[in-house]
């Protein structure tokens, strides 16, 4: 797979972040299984728990436009090598995307990134099926 595109737009929706707090600006760019690409970036706020990752505003973005099959992301952070997603990012990727095929893409540029799958980031993880009615 080719993440060049993707990876150049990441880098550009980073422009976009709003981080006065933290200075620290991320960007995202999701591919979909139909071949679209959603950006994000981060956006901070005063109330700080309020703030939202680049990964999530693009997974939102996408969701809302009636997406909900996922390819891949690309995730590039300032002055972060390999910044990987914070674990409610996880989450949220883990509710649309798949553990083992899902592409994480850690780019610190076009020619410097590694792949990971989500399964890789997120063992263990709470799923729907946990809501199922169980033994206790
Ligand atoms: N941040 C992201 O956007 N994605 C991550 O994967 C890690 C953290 C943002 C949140 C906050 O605006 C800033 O980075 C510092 O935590």
């Amino acid at each position: 797979m080719e993440y060049r595109e993707l990876i150049i737009q990441a880098v550009a929706a980073k422009e976009s972040a709003y981080a006065p707090y933290s200075k620290f600006r991320v960007g995202a760019a999701l591919l979909t299984k139909s071949g679209r690409i959603f950006t994000g970036c981060n956006i901070e706020n005063v109330s700080f728990s309020a703030t939202n990752c680049a990964e999530r505003t693009a997974v939102f973005k996408a969701v809302s436009e009636g997406e909900r099959e996922f390819e891949a992301i690309v995730i590039t952070g300032d002055n972060y090598d390999y910044l990987a997603p914070c674990g409610i990012c996880r989450q949220v990727l883990a509710e649309f995307c798949d553990f083992d095929t899902f592409s994480v893409i850690l780019a610190n540029d076009q020619e410097d990134y590694r792949v990971m799958t989500l399964g890789e980031l997120l063992p263990g993880p709470f799923r729907k099926e946990n809501l199922k009615p169980g033994r206790f």
